[in-house]
């Protein structure tokens, strides 16, 4: 029996990554080209659900498949000390012992500092020894330490400069352009090329999705992959949602055959399960002085001035600039231009129309 072949987890590879031509033609193109071709050094911004894991896992395969030694990273607490560990392995870190965290101060920083010239050794050691080159992926960025990113890059900068073969990919919310990449001793990290991850074209998205459910033995009844494409709105994570949800309903019917009633059944699921997965969890990381300035937002559209919003609070946009800064730095809302604000993630706006009433009991 042929097995779903939609992948709606987080960090699971898609049966297809659509519409990520670029990042990773540049980063191939980097490898083969050599030391300070830009493809060495990218950074990936993107919502929750946008596809940066995905990306960052691809560019691992495209490096592994020539060869180089690949260290996958989460930028959570002892970064530095854990590649150093994976490049040499019976590393005993005299000086690189973790205390926890108090109060939000790291206070290990001299260590992590003590730790860079190893670091830079141990990847230039790695270099000569497999002879090909090294690639470090950074994940989750805007959750690191400073200390540590900072340290990882000056040690990752030298090696760069003695031109040999490592690429650095890291990838973060679209927050941490702010918090990592202006801070001010990480020029080297803001010039790594950028890519904003953004939504996919429906019609490449419609097109994929007819194309892996065909490849799975499924039939679309014309009509159906143009609706389901529609539904995901471009964004991967719901791309896999609803591919999933469809696919699935059809072989619960015990049919070849995605038709209307699987796709429209299909779309509630995902939209569920969406809005399960990543709206609700949104929503209850932040305060009710959040909530009621997205409720103002909705009322308004997908897109608002700043000042509407404010209006609508009756507060000035200076008092709120701080909820605003908030849920800019959560992901949850957008700045397309000077001072508009809009939706971060697909069908908030409507989440929030719809629950409006529950909502505003709780604030
Ligand atoms: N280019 C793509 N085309 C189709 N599906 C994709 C694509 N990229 C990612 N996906 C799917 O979207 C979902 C989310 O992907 P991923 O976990 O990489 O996102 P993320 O940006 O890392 O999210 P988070 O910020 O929560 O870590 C997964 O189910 C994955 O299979
Ligand atoms: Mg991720």
């Amino acid at each position: 029996m042929q097995t779903n072949p939609f992948k709606p987890t987080a960090g699971k590879t898609p049966p297809t990554i659509i519409g990520r031509e670029d990042v990773l033609e540049e980063f191939n193109e980097g490898l083969t080209n050599g030391p300070g071709a830009p493809g060495r050094l990218m950074r990936i911004a993107g919502v929750r659900g946008t596809g940066k894991t995905v990306l960052l896992d691809e560019c691992s395969r495209l490096a592994q498949s020539r060869g180089w030694t690949v260290i996958k990273e989460v930028a959570t607490e002892g970064l530095c000390q854990r590649i150093l560990e994976q490049l040499q392995p019976k590393f005993q870190a005299k000086h690189a012992r973790f205390e926890p965290t108090v109060a939000g101060i790291s206070i290990g920083s001299i260590d992590i500092e003590r730790i860079g010239p190893s670091l830079r050794d141990a990847m230039r050691q790695t270099i000569s020894k497999n002879g090909n080159g090294l690639l470090i992926t950074l994940d989750e960025v805007q959750d690191a330490e400073l200390d540590e990113v900072r340290t990882l890059s000056i040690a990752i900068q030298q090696v760069i400069g003695e031109d040999l073969d490592i690429a650095f990919v890291f990838a973060g919310l679209p927050s941490m352009i702010e918090s990592i990449i202006n801070g001010k001793t990480l020029t080297f990290l803001r010039r790594a090329l950028p890519f904003d991850l953004k939504a996919v074209a429906v019609t490449e998205v419609s097109y994929s999705l007819e194309e892996t459910i065909e490849a799975s033995g499924m039939e679309l009844q014309p009509g159906i992959a143009g609706q389901l494409a529609e539904a995901t709105q471009g964004y991967p994570f719901m791309i896999q949602l609803v591919g999933y949800y469809a696919w699935q309903l059809a072989r619960r019917a015990h049919t070849p055959i995605i038709g209307e009633e699987e796709a429209e059944r299909g779309i509630t699921t995902a939209r569920e399960r969406f809005c399960a997965m990543v709206i609700e969890p949104a929503l209850q990381r932040i305060p009710p002085t959040c909530i009621a300035y997205l409720l103002s937002m909705a009322s308004l559209g997908q897109t608002s001035s700043t000042s509407m919003v404010a209006d609508a609070l009756n507060k000035t946009p200076q008092q709120v600039s701080s909820v605003r800064s908030r849920l800019l730095r959560e992901s949850i809302i957008e700045a397309p231009s000077y001072g508009k604000v809009s939706f971060a993630i697909p069908y908030m706006r409507d989440y929030l129309y719809e629950h409006k009433a529950e909502l505003e009991v709780e604030l």
